[in-house]
């Protein structure tokens, strides 16, 4: 069964910041997951380059929209490499083949009767590109302010409408149907009680401005940004064309997105998708929030975390770790530079490091660089050996429901108790005594940091992918499979050297 992830398309109007990182990071480790297993995987990322907000955004830049989309987009490509991203595509919503998805899906939700011509009178905030009901809104100053705590203005124009009325007990039946749809379990509940509470039509249209797709027949009009922004899903596997080669990806596994950004994602798209009679995505999956030692991040307050900054600090591994291991996923989140130093030192360094390097070093210095002959397993080696077995089972599952922390806390856990046997066994002094128990014992830890470092791979790939090299795994036998079979006895392994650098901490 192929395999369809996505991130959200992220707004160009200003520079990528950690919580573009985040949500993308997250989708890149399941892509890189199921790879691993196997699995045919098809993961989209992209920018939304519509709008009035970043109509503005390059209005205050002194430059034409097409220009500053093009220099803004280009940075959150290039955050893709610096984050090690591993998505198979990157979709622009002002490639030509998105307007022709766009104008298609709109012309047959027109056909179907599911568009009408009126007249939009309401809030409108350019921040969040949605509309608002007035009870929703509070007033500071003479302001108005949605829950967002955007501004909002006041708009009147002619509105094209979609009947999204209609799709109240259709959706909630879907909701019903598909406990999984929307995830984690309390954002469904948000969902499907703001769904009871009544949907009203939904303005799809603007006349106020020109930079969108047009509105087939109707030059007058552009499409609401998030129509045009949601379709860019099924444009990148090749919408509407049902024979393209990428359409078998439909529908979607995962969308990964924001807790802010899922009542469009939850509602709307679903609607849209069963209003043009297509599928709609398996789940959404609704992430926190980030905070920056205990602050709101914002622009205003000049405490926006710059991803690459941090990755330059720090290295690339050891932040897309903290940032899945720090918080359960689906929660708010603290960013803190202490957090994130014990995570380093106490973690990685101290726990997966250290196991690595007294291993592989012990089987330099007293094995001559070769890995030792797979030994029996004796009763005091199960403590280590046998929860190895259902490690990949145990990932597997928490990766399907999207609980990387505690699938980082299951591999953790059996590092430290890899650290209790190696403490216990002591090889190091077995060399002397018992050589032959010495030779058994490092190729048992061999064993275990093999199955650790290939599961680890998503998370963190190139430290990973070090640990490999000096485990003597060839590149052909990473993959989760390749575990069932033993590494030859003998091989030549490579000198070992250190795979995390301990933080100092400032006093
Ligand atoms: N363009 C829309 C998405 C359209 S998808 C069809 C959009 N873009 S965005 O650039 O504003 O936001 C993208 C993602 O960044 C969202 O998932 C949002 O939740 C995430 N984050 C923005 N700030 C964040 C934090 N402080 N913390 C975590 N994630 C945050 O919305």
């Amino acid at each position: 069964m192929p395999i369809y992830l996505t991130t959200p398309i992220y707004y160009v109007n200003d520079k990528p910041h950690i919580g573009h990182a985040y949500t993308s990071l997250a989708t890149d480790v399941l892509a890189r997951w199921h790879r691993l297993a196997g699995r045919e995987v098809y993961f989209l990322t992209g920018t939304d380059e519509h709008g009035q907000k970043v109509e503005k955004a390059a209005q205050d830049a002194g430059e034409d929209p097409r220009a500053f989309t093009d220099r803004v987009s280009q940075a959150f490509r290039d955050l893709t490499v610096t984050m090690g991203f591993s998505n198979d595509a990157f979709i622009r919503t002002t490639e030509k083949r998105h307007y022709e998805a766009c104008q298609a899906l709109w012309k047959r939700l027109e056909e179907r009767g599911h568009i009408y011509l009126g007249a939009y009178e309401g809030w409108y905030a350019v921040r969040d590109e949605a509309f608002y009901g007035p009870d929703e809104l509070t007033e500071r100053d003479g302001v108005k302010y949605a829950p967002s705590g955007a501004p909002v203005e006041w708009v009147r124009e002619p509105s094209y409408f979609f009947k999204l009325s209609e799709w109240g007990d259709k959706l909630l039946e879907f909701y019903e149907a598909n406990p999984d749809f929307i995830a984690p379990q309390s954002r469904r509940n948000e969902v499907i009680s703001f769904v009871k509470s009544g949907l009203s039509d939904l303005s799809i249209s603007r006349t106020s401005f020109k930079w969108g797709v047009p509105v087939p027949g109707d030059d007058a009009h552009v499409m609401y940004v998030w129509l045009d922004a949601l379709t860019n899903y099924i444009t990148a596997l090749g919408y509407p064309d049902p024979k393209a080669e990428n359409w078998r990806f439909w529908p979607a596994n995962v969308h990964v997105v924001g807790k802010d950004i899922l009542r469009f994602h939850a509602i709307y798209w679903p609607a849209f998708l069963m209003a043009a009679d297509l599928l709609p995505p398996a789940r959404i999956f609704a992430h926190g929030w980030w905070t920056n030692e205990g602050q709101k991040i914002s622009k205003s307050l000049g405490n926006v975390i710059d991803p690459v900054a941090l990755v330059e600090e720090f290295g690339l591994d050891p932040i897309r770790y903290f940032l899945l291991r720090e918080v359960p996923f689906g929660q708010d989140g603290d960013f803190s530079r202490s957090a994130l130093v014990n995570r380093l030192n106490g973690e990685l360094a101290d726990v997966l490091g250290n196991l690595a390097n007294r291993t592989l070093s012990l089987i330099q210095r007293n094995c001559e660089g070769k890995l030792p002959s797979l030994p029996p397993v004796r009763d005091m080696d199960t403590t280590l050996l046998a929860p190895l077995d259902t490690l990949v089972e145990s990932v597997d599952k928490l990766l399907e429901s999207q609980e990387y922390h505690i699938a980082l806390e299951e591999v953790f856990r059996q590092v430290r108790g890899a650290n209790g046997y190696i403490t216990v066994q002591a090889p190091w002094a077995l060399k002397k005594t018992d050589p032959t128990r010495m030779m058994e014992v490092l190729r048992h830890l061999h064993t275990a940091l093999r199955a650790y470092a290939t599961v680890l791979q998503p998370f963190m790939p190139a430290t990973m992918a070090a640990l490999l090299d000096q485990l003597g795994v060839p590149a052909g036998s990473r993959d989760l499979a390749a575990l069932a079979t033993p590494l030859p006895d003998g091989i030549d392994l490579p000198p070992p050297s250190p795979l995390f650098r301990k933080i100092e901490i400032a006093a």
